[in-house]
């Protein structure tokens, strides 16, 4: 029987909690699990997709049915490079449905075997992103139940002392 493989994409520009409750949630429904990190400059990211990349693979130590990668071009030939049928999305709200069902429908018209499964993240995630925490943590606000430890460190690092 062929391995059932998801692949998790985003920019992950960092991960936070909200993402790890959806690969938590999809571990044992998958033989193995792709994070995919967009490299893409242009969307000029916090962090490298090298460091994004790091932080997730340092996080998912001891996890050996989770691997994270980077990609550039589009998400379904990435897939299809890696014999994967399955993307994975979290969806927070109502807002997200608009941007991730034309993803979805997008993605199928260039790929008709790849398929979109929508995960819904535990409802005190519901409201957190990549964008809030960084504008929280760049204010000195406190996003420590937000994002791991080693997220809170790079953060940190990035934006120097004068941060929390
Ligand atoms: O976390 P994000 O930024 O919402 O993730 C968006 C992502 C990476 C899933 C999306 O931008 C993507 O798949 N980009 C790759 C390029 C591509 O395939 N575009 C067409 C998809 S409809």
């Amino acid at each position: 029987m062929s391995r059932r493989i998801a692949v998790y994409p985003g920019s992950f520009d960092p991960i936070h909690n909200g993402h790890l409750d959806i690969i938590e949630r999809c571990r044992p429904l998958y033989d193995e699990m792709i994070i995919a990190v967009l490299a893409n400059e242009t969307k000029k990211p916090l962090f490298s997709d090298a460091e994004r990349v790091e932080i997730i693979a340092e996080l998912m130590a001891g996890q050996p049915e989770c691997r994270v990668e980077s990609f550039s071009g589009l998400l379904v030939d990435y897939m299809e490079s890696r014999g994967a049928r399955v993307v994975v999305r979290g969806l927070r709200a109502v807002s997200d449905f608009e941007y991730e069902f034309q993803m979805a429908l997008m993605n199928r018209r260039l790929d008709p075997n790849i398929e979109t499964v929508f995960m819904a993240p535990a409802d005190g995630y519901s409201y957190v992103s990549s964008r809030l925490v960084k504008e929280v943590f760049q204010l000195g606000g406190d996003v420590s139940a937000l994002v791991p430890k080693l997220v809170e460190r790079r953060l940190r690092e990035k934006y120097g002392k004068a941060a929390r």
